[in-house]
């Protein structure tokens, strides 16, 4: 199921200014208008030295701006009419010299202009900046971020990386795709504000020896999903993963581990230092008692090796029985191939926690999309088929609710 574009009518003004890094804008407004936007561009007269309005106009659909005196805006008030129906203006790249007519409330040039016109409780500003390790590094630079900060604009990144002019560190504009995400976490509803999250996610993988090992078919991607759910959200969030090749969601702290049994040494620690704790991982249950140092090779006598298998922690519940100042609010899933309704009931008294998720395993291992059923002392509340970031988002919207709402 392929889910609604996530800035669907959002109306974003677009404004780049003169660096290098305009060549990543056309790419940005791509990713901006493919995920539903309506972007209106604006470029201030350096920008155009580096990228041409007519690759931004025809990537937007709409005529580019680059000066206030634009005879095309009937009232020739450029400034006023971009910004009273925009949701945000995201400038990127936001050159130091920008930031610095920003933080002053210059208006010298339409985009800053426009930045300074724009109504401050409705339109949003974004800043990406893009510059030379060295200029990003001068306390003129970090003066003017803390300023335009403390004006109320998003400052974005920047990312450390190589240069446009060879030289390595912090200053590079963050990629289309991270700005693109960025953005869509703007606009969620900061339900976990001041919160903080520990996740597991993931399967894990318990060795017979070096090279085989017991494992199941998670993905990962339920917990991965929550994960960068729970950060839009403004949450602090620690994502304890087993074996998945999947990125890290933006602004999210990632502890990979292996076997069961480091997920359990990962995780205990953290608990206390977390408001909620949420087990999505399916952690194996059991592990070979003891793993063989070297390959297991058959022996000619057509028997298969005997080994035994001895129980894992659970992490769950070991977290769910803290004492009452070092528990965080606990949430465990249930992947089951049936009974689903049975399994998960019977999983909330047996691990003692407030909420359990319940999902069809085999419906749901690698895809996109899944279906869930929120069970609680009180009953049970089905979500519907979705894309796993929809449910996650929703999920979070629960969790943040019954959270603040917990018996002290
Ligand atoms: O029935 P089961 O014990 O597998 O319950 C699943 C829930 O418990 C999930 O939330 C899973 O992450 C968690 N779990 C755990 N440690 C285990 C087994 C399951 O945290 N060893």
């Amino acid at each position: 199921m392929s889910s609604q574009p996530e800035l669907l009518n959002r109306r974003i003004v677009l404004g780049l200014s003169g660096g290098v890094a305009c060549y990543k804008a056309a790419d940005l407004l791509r990713e901006l208008v493919r995920a539903g936007a309506r972007v209106q561009v604006v470029m201030t007269e350096a920008a155009t030295q580096f990228i041409t309005p007519v690759t931004m106009q025809a990537l937007s659909g709409e005529p580019v701006v680059v000066s206030q005196w634009d005879a095309r805006e009937p009232n020739n008030m450029a400034h006023i009419n971009l910004t009273r129906a925009a949701d945000a203006i995201l400038v990127a790249p936001a050159s130091a010299d920008f930031i610095a007519q920003i933080a002053q409330g210059r208006a010298d040039e339409l985009l800053a202009l426009l930045c300074l016109a724009r109504p401050l409780s409705r339109c949003a500003l974004l800043l990406a900046p893009a510059m030379n390790r060295e200029m990003w590094a001068h306390p003129a630079t970090q003066r003017n971020v803390a300023q335009v900060q403390r004006d109320g604009a998003f400052v974005l990144g920047p990312a450390a990386g190589d240069q446009a002019c060879g030289e390595i560190g912090d200053g590079r504009m963050l990629e289309a795709i991270e700005l693109r995400d960025e953005l869509v976490a703007f606009f969620q509803p900061k339900l976990l504000a001041g919160r903080s999250i520990l996740i597991t996610a993931g399967p894990t993988f318990e060795a017979i020896d070096p090279v085989r090992g017991i494992t199941n078919h998670s993905s990962g991607k339920m917990g991965f999903a929550l994960a960068r759910a729970a950060a839009e959200a403004g949450a602090r969030v620690t994502l304890v993963a087993g074996p998945v090749h999947l990125p890290t969601p933006r602004h999210v702290r990632r502890i990979d581990v292996t076997s069961a049994r480091q997920m359990h040494d990962a995780v205990l620690p953290q608990a206390p230092r977390h408001d909620i704790f949420v087990a999505t991982a399916a952690v194996a249950d059991w592990r070979p008692a003891s793993a063989g140092e070297e390959k297991l090779k058959k022996d000619g006598s057509g028997r298969p090796p005997a080994f035994e298998l001895v129980e894992n922690p659970d992490i769950l519940a070991t977290v769910a029985r803290l004492p009452p100042e070092q528990r965080p609010w606990c949430v465990g899933f249930a992947a089951e191939s049936h009974d689903l309704l049975r399994h998960a009931r019977e999983k909330l008294q047996r691990k003692g926690i407030p909420l359990i998720v319940g999902n069809l395993g085999p419906a749901t291992f690698g895809r996109d999309d899944n279906q869930l059923v929120l069970v609680d002392a009180h009953g049970e509340v089905e979500l519907p088929v979705a894309s796993k970031l929809t449910l996650a988002r929703e999920l979070v919207r629960v969790m943040a609710e019954r959270y603040e709402a917990r018996a002290a």
